[in-house]
C-alpha cells in the first residue's frame, strides 16, 4: 500500500493518492472527508457491474448514502448531453455543496464525473477511482477534467483537483489486451520524460508483465505505479495549470510528449482505430526520430525510446496514412500556441525539450513522420 500526497496552492487541501491491491473495498473507511454523507457513484455498466458492489458495500458500512449513475460507455459520450445529465442526477438527489461525486471507471468516466463535480454548485469534492491503467498513471492525477466537442477532444474542461485518488490494481486483471498497451504507452511517455531510474523500472516491468500477466497484482508492479503517479504529481504539484509562459523541462506541457502526433493520427482515423496510448507509441517514436534528425538525441537513446514502445506490446498499423493528411492535422492541435506547433522532444532519457515548429523543416517532420509510423519489428 503506497499513499502520495499533492501539494498545490498553499490555501488549498492537499490532494491524496493511495494505492493497493484491493484497495476499492476499503474506500469508505480511508475517506479522507468527513462521513457520513450523500455520495454520487458515476460509473458506466461494465465497470460498475465488476467492481461496483464492493465500493457500495464499503462506503455504506460507513454510514454513507448511495446514489448511482451510470454513463454510456465510450468516448463519444464525453459530451455536453451527458454531462447535463450527470449534473442533473446530481441536482435531482438534492447534493449539496458538502456531499461527494465519485468517479469509478477509466479516463472517460473520470473526465466527465470531475467536470460534472467542477461545476455543480461551482464545485463538490470529487474522488477518482481509476479502473484503467491509463487512468490509473495518468488522467486520475493532476485535476484536469473536460468533455469533448464535436470539432476536437477535451475542449471544454475545468481544473479541479481529487480530494483523493484510490489506485486498485487488481482492477487491471479484467482489462482488454489492448487496453493494457494503451496504459503501457503513457508509463513509457512519462519514463522516457522522467529518468533513467523510472525508465529502467517500467521497462523491467513491462518485460515480467509480457512473461506473466499475473505481475500486474504485484508489489513490484504496484511501486511502479507509486512512482508513475509521483512523477506526474510532482509536475503538477510545479504547474498545475500548464502554464503556456513556461517552456522548461519540468513544466506540465512536458506531459504532452508523444501527443502532438497522436492527437494529428487520432483526428485523422475519426478516433475509430487508435486507442489513445496506441496513438501516444506512434507520437513517441516520431518525436524520437525528429529529435535524432535534429542533432538532439543520439542513437542510443533513440534505440531505448524504440525499444521501449516495443516492449508495450503491439499497434494498430500507422504507415498506410497521408503524411500530407497528418501535417495538416499536426497544424490545427489545441495545444499549439499563437498558431505554432510546440513539439516535445527528448535530449536524452529524461530531458525533454520544448521546440517551436518554425525551426523543424518540412523534409526533417516528413523523414521523420516516414521512420517513425513503421511496423516496429519485434525480436
Ligand atoms: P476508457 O475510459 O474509455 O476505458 C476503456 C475501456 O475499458 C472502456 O470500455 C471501459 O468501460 C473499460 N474498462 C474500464 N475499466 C475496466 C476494467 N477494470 N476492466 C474491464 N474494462 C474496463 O479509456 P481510458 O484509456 O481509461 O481513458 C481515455 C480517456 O482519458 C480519454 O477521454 C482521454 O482524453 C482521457 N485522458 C484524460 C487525461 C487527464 O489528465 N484528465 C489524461 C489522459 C487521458
Ligand atoms: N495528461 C497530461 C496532463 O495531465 O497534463
Amino acid at each position: 500500500m503506497h499513499r502520495l500526497e499533492i501539494s498545490l496552492k498553499q490555501d488549498a487541501p492537499s490532494s491524496q493518492i493511495n494505492i493497493g491491491r484491493g484497495i476499492r473495498r476499503k474506500l469508505g473507511q480511508m475517506l479522507p472527508l468527513k462521513t457520513p454523507r450523500r455520495v454520487g457513484i458515476i460509473s458506466n455498466k461494465r465497470v460498475f457491474d465488476l467492481y461496483g458492489r464492493e465500493v457500495v458495500r464499503s462506503l455504506k458500512a460507513e454510514g454513507c448514502k448511495i446514489f448511482e449513475w451510470l454513463m454510456p460507455d465510450g468516448e463519444r459520450y464525453k459530451s455536453f448531453r451527458v454531462l447535463e445529465k450527470a449534473v442533473t442526477f446530481l441536482s435531482e438527489n438534492r447534493f449539496e455543496r458538502n456531499d461527494l461525486v465519485v468517479a469509478l471507471g477509466g479516463g472517460v468516466v473520470g473526465d466527465l464525473a470531475g467536470f460534472s463535480a467542477a461545476i455543480y454548485l461551482r464545485g463538490v469534492p470529487v474522488v477518482q477511482v481509476p479502473t484503467t491503467l491509463l487512468s490509473q498513471v495518468d488522467s486520475s492525477v493532476g485535476g484536469k477534467t473536460g468533455i469533448n466537442l464535436p470539432v476536437g477532444k477535451n475542449l471544454v474542461g475545468a481544473f479541479h483537483q481529487p480530494a483523493s485518488v484510490f489506485i486498485d490494481t487488481e482492477t487491471l486483471t479484467s482489462l482488454p489486451q489492448r487496453e493494457l498497451v494503451s496504459g503501457f504507452c503513457e508509463m513509457v511517455k512519462q519514463s522516457l520524460i522522467s529518468d533513467r531510474k523510472l525508465y529502467d523500472m517500467t521497462v523491467g516491468c513491462l518485460q515480467k508483465t509480457a512473461a506473466k500477466r499475473d505481475f500486474l497484482v504485484s508489489s513490484e508492479f504496484e511501486d511502479l505505479i507509486a512512482a508513475q503517479c509521483g512523477f506526474k504529481a510532482s509536475i503538477v504539484a510545479n504547474d498545475e495549470r500548464e502554464s503556456t509562459s513556461r517552456s522548461d523541462a519540468r513544466s506540465r506541457r512536458v506531459l504532452n510528449f508523444g501527443h502532438t502526433t497522436a492527437h494529428a493520427l487520432e483526428t485523422i482515423t475519426s478516433y475509430r482505430t487508435f486507442r489513445h496510448g496506441e496513438a501516444v507509441g506512434y507520437g513517441m517514436l516520431v518525436a524520437g526520430e525528429l529529435s535524432k534528425n535534429l542533432g538532439l538525441l543520439d542513437a542510443r537513446d533513440l534505440e531505448l525510446l524504440r525499444d521501449a514502445v516495443k516492449l508495450c506490446g503491439p499497434l494498430p498499423r500507422a504507415d498506410h496514412l497521408d503524411s500530407n493528411q497528418i501535417i495538416r492535422a499536426l497544424q490545427h492541435d489545441k495545444k499549439n500556441v499563437d498558431g505554432q506547433i510546440n513539439w516535445v522532444l527528448l535530449e536524452a532519457i529524461g530531458r525533454p525539450r520544448i521546440v517551436e515548429g518554425r525551426l523543424i523543416s518540412a523534409k526533417a517532420l516528413r523523414l521523420s513522420l516516414r521512420a517513425g509510423l513503421k511496423v516496429l519489428e519485434r525480436q
